[in-house]
């Protein structure tokens, strides 16, 4: 049942998705990575809440705050796989590829875009494992092209993220979500079936959005995916980054309270709704000008539309849920108590999971 990426190998198929701002951090991918998971590291916005922010030196900061989780990660499973997750459409996308590779990240999951240069940004780091995500046959087959064509080299798994059902932002237009043409499962075996028919390789395939449990799991990998991402399962644990009061907003949380909102970056996103007035009015009403400059795109920078995501994300991951944006899939209403991750895998994978990856981490 292990999943194998690159020269990476673990326990389990699964890779915790990451969550930023810090929502999944040192503390989270740590322990997934004990657990027999590959462990991801949001690297969005990291630096804010980090010691090396000053309120003005965003980029200088997110590098090291980088180095210092992967480190913090490390220190808690020595022998697991841990990584990071960038977001493509972030203004400092490759410095923070880069400092991720020199702080000793051994897989590099990229969203919020494609990283059609990720692979000349990591030639000195051949043994970083690189996953684009992607919601369409169309945008992995993009990417593959492009990789194969100009770094003769192919994505060493690929993420098929399911709209319908994910936390955070999207990868599809506003109106194409939720429409019922979307098929997750159809996505993972096109993709896959892809890089047999054009490339003659096998390409593991994972599935995320609206994984839940292990009866989720179970019906991922008997459609065909090779592993699954699971973000959302992941906040109420002990382990999780985020504040308490955020953890709580999923515990309080009803299916109807989560919905879509249009991120200031000009991609949908899914949140827990129930305080987005508080979240849109926040920045409005004090009149804050774009302060860190985080995104290459933003609505907000350009003519103050919308909100402010990174310090909106960053504020509900320190608890201030009255103007903090929560990001969650789907199934985020499902959580009704706070567990630890060994207590997940247990749940996932049963009950030789533990002791199997005692041996592992
Ligand atoms: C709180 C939260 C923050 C997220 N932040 C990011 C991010 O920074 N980058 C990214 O590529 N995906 C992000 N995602 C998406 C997840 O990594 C994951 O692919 C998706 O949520 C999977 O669906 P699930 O939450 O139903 O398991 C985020 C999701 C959540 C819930």
């Amino acid at each position: 049942m292990s999943l194998t990426i690159g020269k990476h190998t673990v326990t389990w198929p699964l890779i915790q998705g990451g969550m930023g701002v810090r929502v999944s951090g040192a503390g989270l991918a740590g322990a997934v990575a004990r657990s027999g998971g590959v462990g991801l590291i949001a690297c969005a916005g990291i630096g804010i809440n980090s010691p090396h922010y000053n309120g003005r030196n965003y980029f200088s900061a997110e590098p090291l705050a980088i180095k210092d989780e992967l480190a913090k990660a490390r220190a808690l499973a020595p022998l697991g796989i841990i990584g990071v997750n960038v977001m493509v459409a972030t203004t400092n996308y490759e410095d923070n590829v880069r400092a991720a590779c020199e702080g000793g990240a051994q897989v590099i999951v990229c969203g919020a875009g494609l990283p059609m240069n990720l692979p000349g940004l990591t030639t000195d780091w051949p043994d970083v494992a690189l996953i684009p995500i992607a919601s369409s046959l169309k945008a992995a087959e993009l990417v593959a092209r492009k990789w194969k064509k100009a770094y003769d080299r192919l994505p060493d798994a690929v993420v098929v993220e399911d709209p319908d059902t994910a936390g955070g932002h999207l990868g599809e237009k506003l109106e194409n979500i939720g429409n019922g043409t979307y098929d997750q499962y159809e996505t993972v075996r096109q993709i896959k079936q892809h890089f047999v028919d054009v490339y003659n390789t096998v390409v593991p395939v994972i599935a995320a959005g609206g994984i839940w449990d292990r009866a989720d799991v179970e019906y991922a990998l008997a459609q065909g995916a090779d592993g699954v991402q699971m973000a959302s399962r992941f906040v109420c644990t002990v382990e999780c980054d985020a504040a308490d009061a955020f953890k709580q907003m999923y515990l309080d949380a009803r299916p109807e309270d989560i919905g879509l909102i249009m991120s200031p970056a000009g991609l949908p996103g899914r949140a827990i709704l129930s305080n987005i007035e508080g979240v849109r009015s926040r920045d409005r009403d004090l009149g804050i000008r774009c302060p860190s400059n985080c995104l290459k795109k933003c609505t907000y920078k350009e003519s103050g539309e919308r909100f402010c995501i990174v310090h909106s994300l960053d504020r509900a991951q320190r608890g201030d849920v009255e103007t903090g944006i929560v990001f969650c899939g789907t199934n985020a209403w499902k959580a009704d108590h706070i567990e630890t991750v060994a207590d997940v895998f247990e749940e996932l994978f049963g009950a030789e999971s533990a002791a199997k990856s005692a041996v592992s981490a």
